[in-house]
């Protein structure tokens, strides 16, 4: 009988122990995790809407999140081409190449382009107003 006790005391019990610790914590982890994914995911929800109602239209930041990723940080080209020649471009044969692909001359650009009219820059439609920013923003930086 003692010996039998003897084996459930001792390093069994410590192990024991020591999984419920750990199986606590990671609950408590886990727990953490997904409430934070959760709340951060409702504020930048709220504050991307706020942005979308008041702020005032920024070429640079238009710019960083629909061109960016394929024109480089400031136009200096990546899978898409520098675009120094286009912020030269007349307002609208650069409204042109964005919103529909036609570059001056009668050029298609490829598809890999995107037609902005239908795919919208923040999800929106473009507006003027968004089309010449970009294109001072490119002026300026080129
Ligand atoms: C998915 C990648 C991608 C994105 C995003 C993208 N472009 Fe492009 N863009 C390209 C590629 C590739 C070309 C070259 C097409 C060709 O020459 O046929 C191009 C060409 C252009 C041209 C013509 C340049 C020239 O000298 O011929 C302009 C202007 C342009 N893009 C502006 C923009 C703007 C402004 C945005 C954001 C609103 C944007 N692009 C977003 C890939 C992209």
């Amino acid at each position: 009988m003692s010996g039998e006790d003897r084996s459930f005391s001792g390093r069994e019990i410590a192990a024991f122990a020591t999984f419920s610790v750990l199986a606590v914590l990671l609950g408590v982890g886990a727990y953490q995790i997904g409430y934070h994914r959760i709340s951060g995911h409702q504020a930048g929800g709220a504050s991307m809407a706020a942005t979308q109602g008041a702020a005032p239209i920024n070429g640079q930041t238009l710019f960083a999140s629909n061109c960016a990723g394929c024109h480089g940080a400031t136009g200096g080209g990546g899978v898409g081409p520098n675009l120094k020649t286009a912020a030269g471009w007349a307002l609208p044969d650069f409204g042109e190449a964005v919103l529909h692909g036609n570059a001056p001359g009668g050029r298609k650009l490829s598809a890999v382009m995107p037609h902005f009219a239908q795919q919208g820059l923040d999800g929106e439609p473009p507006t003027d107003k968004q089309i010449k920013a970009i294109h001072d923003y490119l002026a300026g930086v080129k």
